[in-house]
């Protein structure tokens, strides 16, 4: 049995807490928020949890094996090195911190101690995600020569991050899990409408090795809320629409082909291939369970979780390039190897 904490009861907070309750194998012991209307609120749906606005108390308590962090990313890289010092597994909501160097701090200090680090990218626990990747090994839509991702609404406007901060996170998350590899490259636009100098509205695009390349809009200033995904192959066309209850991913057996031998220019013309449409079956569960479920399980095993600190980084090497070229009026950012940083945190 593990015995875990909880800090952070705002908007996401009280989904770990109900995941967590949920698992056989897992205690959530005390629950933590600076805000004491929030632990209220919690008190009438959880009597048998312990409450506190301090965070130490759970620093302090040797029984609790490991801590869950669901406080706006400011406090992320703070609470995270209390939580790993204090010799506790630690589970860390998205984005991880607000740079590579802290990011670097804590994976470290999490393998020198063989603690779990964790990060809440849940999106690649999504049953459509795994089917996609599925989908993609299979080769069924070919080449992967574009992805276009976008995640809007009337958004809550935070006050410390970005759009890309708050929102990218689950879409660079799901492209590195898909593509298996980094981009080498990123540029980013962005506009800050309401609150002085925070975007509400971003634009990211990755370029890749080989070509090929993503872009990711965010914004919290849309009339409609959006999250959709568009994956381009040479075979096939998948669009992934999360808000579909049940029909989330369609694959589209639709292609443009330049004829391969032409001698004259009127012989030269595309030949545009429309086929079906389907919707593949996905199995339906929360994505948030088997994340946390995960994570109790990496404890258990020692195995490196699939969104580890490692993976957190990547995206935040991402989101840190994005922020440094919307300084730069949307100028290219190379994303250098993160070896090059570790040698410098060591
Ligand atoms: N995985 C996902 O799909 C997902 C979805 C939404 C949010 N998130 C992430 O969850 C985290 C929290 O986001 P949110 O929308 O719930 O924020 P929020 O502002 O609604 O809630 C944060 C809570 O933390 C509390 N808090 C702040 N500082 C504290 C401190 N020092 N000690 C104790 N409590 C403190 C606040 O009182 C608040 O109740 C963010 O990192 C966000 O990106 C993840």
């Amino acid at each position: 049995m593990r015995t875990i904490g909880i800090v952070g009861c705002g908007y996401w907070g009280p989904n770990l807490v109900r995941n967590f309750s949920s698992l056989s194998g897992c205690e959530v012991k005390i629950i933590c928020d600076s805000d004491p209307h929030r632990l209220k609120s919690m008190a009438s749906l959880y009597p048998n949890i312990e409450q506190t606005t301090d965070y130490t108390e759970l620093i302090e308590d040797k029984s609790i094996d490991a801590i869950a962090i669901a406080t706006p990313v400011r406090f992320h890289f703070e609470m995270g090195m209390q939580s790993l010092l204090a010799g506790k597994h630690t589970f860390i909501e998205k984005p991880m911190v607000r740079n590579v160097r802290e990011g670097l701090i804590l994976i470290n200090t999490a393998q020198s101690r063989n603690l779990t680090l964790m990060v809440g990218h849940t999106f690649i626990y999504s049953p459509a995600v795994e089917k996609i990747k599925q989908i993609i090994e299979s080769k069924e839509i070919g080449n992967i020569q574009y992805i276009a991702a976008r995640r809007l609404n009337l958004g809550l406007f935070q006050k410390d991050i970005n759009v890309a901060w708050d929102l990218a996170p689950h879409d660079l998350s799901i492209i590195n899990y898909l593509l298996s590899e980094c981009p080498i490259s990123v540029n980013c636009q962005g506009k800050a409408h309401i609150v002085k100098d925070i975007e509400d509205i971003t634009n990211i695009v990755l370029n890749y090795p080989n070509g090929r390349f993503a872009t990711i809009q965010s914004s919290w200033l849309d009339p409609n809320k959006v999250r959709d995904m568009t994956i381009v192959g040479s075979k096939k066309m998948l669009v992934y629409n999360d808000l579909e209850p049940m029909e989330k991913i369609k694959i589209y057996d639709k292609r443009v082909e330049i004829p391969p031998h032409y001698n004259t220019f009127a012989e030269f013309h595309y030949s545009y291939h429309y086929g079906d449409m389907y919707a593949p079956y996905i199995k339906q569960y929360e994505p948030l369970k088997l994340e946390c479920q995960h994570f109790l399980e990496c404890i258990e095993t020692g195995e490196e979780p699939e969104s580890s600190g490692i993976e957190a980084l990547k995206v935040v090497q991402i989101l840190e390039a994005a922020s440094q070229s919307i300084k730069d009026n949307g100028a290219r950012v190379i994303l250098k190897s993160l070896e090059h940083f570790a040698s410098r945190v060591n």
